[in-house]
């Protein structure tokens, strides 16, 4: 087990990797304590939750609702759960998003911590503090900015991931690659999706390293004023495709990264479009889709990148480097328009 301190703006998260669930009693006082997960993991992992207070929610989504989280704060209440209270969120990032946020406004706000358990959450959703719900197809577009006091990852429940669910985690560990690690990419490329799946050491590493990435960028930039920002490459697309068309996270922000390295080509005289399709295209992911362009343009003019009529858009330079262009929301439509 490896612990990392990490300081943000007004808190510190711990993170423990390689870490195994047992350690959970040591870091919070049982009696205190609320885990929230959902039907999925509790149905994998059942005996892991012997002995604690439980709340589980439906798998999914569709579920990631103010309604969910109305329903979450009347359990607690029955709980009784105090600002002493500590919840913990066990599962990928739909419960990860939906505990931070509930933490964060349940008696204005109370501890919590994370124990991910999708490649998905551990690499990207359960760090960073940004924790809300969807509102119809506009996703997270209700949450709150707060970090988890700890976050503890034990690999093991990586074992009973879905296919789809591996596939979701890469697209976020590439689009990671994609816009600040070239070294990262070039092995991605190299060692390619079965290997580095099957082997435990190489997980374990892409893991950590994916973690700090992400860190390092919401450390220096909590509240998403500048480079922050570079972590929605192939989101302003990807989300609205993944509501409208209920696509999983990984397949929708590879339809949006692919998009984004044409709009670089043709702003950047960006070359390698071809290279990052082919490790999309290694890892399972789409790189094109049939799509209604007008509902998704719809759409695309309410998302939160918005300013006036300009949308921060994520372009690549080259690969490894990503930068952050305002494009009008004509050009834009334009754009899609022509894909
Ligand atoms: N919870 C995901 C993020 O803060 O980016």
């Amino acid at each position: 087990m490896r612990k990392l301190s990490c300081k943000f703006s007004y808190s510190k998260s711990d993170y423990y990797f390689d870490a195994n669930f047992s350690l959970l009693p040591k870091l919070v006082d049982k009696k205190n304590a609320v885990l929230i997960t959902d039907e999925n993991v509790l149905m994998n992992h059942s005996t892991r939750f012997n002995g604690w207070k439980l709340i589980v929610l439906k798998s999914g989504e569709e579920h990631k609702t103010q309604e969910t989280v109305d329903r979450l704060m009347n359990e607690l209440i029955e709980f009784g759960a105090d600002r002493q209270t500590t919840l913990i969120g066990v599962g990928g990032g739909v419960i990860t998003d939906i505990t931070g946020y509930a933490a964060s406004i349940y008696m204005r706000g109370i501890n919590f911590g994370f124990v991910p358990t999708s490649l998905l959450g551990m690499v990207d959703a359960a760090i960073g503090g940004k924790n809300g719900v969807d509102v119809g197809v506009y996703k997270n577009m209700v949450g709150t900015i707060r970090q988890p006091s700890f976050l503890l990852y034990d690999y093991r429940f990586l074992e009973s991931l879905a296919d789809s669910e591996w596939i979701n985690g890469f697209a976020e560990i590439i689009k990671h690659a994609c816009i600040l690690d070239i070294a990262m990419f070039r092995m991605l490329e190299k060692t390619g999706f079965d290997k580095i799946r099957r082997s435990k050491k190489l997980v374990g590493d892409l893991v950590e390293k994916n973690v700090r990435i992400k860190t390092r960028i919401v450390q220096k930039d909590e509240f998403e004023k500048g480079d922050r920002r570079l972590l929605n490459f192939g989101h302003t697309l990807g989300h609205a495709l993944e509501n409208v068309y209920r696509l999983p996270h990984g397949q929708a922000i590879s339809l949006g990264m692919t998009a984004a390295c044409e709009l670089s080509h043709l702003i950047f005289s960006f070359n390698d479009s071809q290279r990052v399709i082919d490790v999309l295209d290694n890892f399972g992911l789409p790189t094109d889709a049939e799509f209604d362009k007008p509902r998704i343009i719809d759409i695309l003019k309410k998302d939160k990148k918005k300013e006036k009529q300009e949308i921060n858009y994520v372009l690549l330079e080259k690969i490894g480097k990503g930068r952050v262009q305002k494009i009008p929301i004509r050009q834009l439509e334009k754009f899609i328009n022509q894909l």
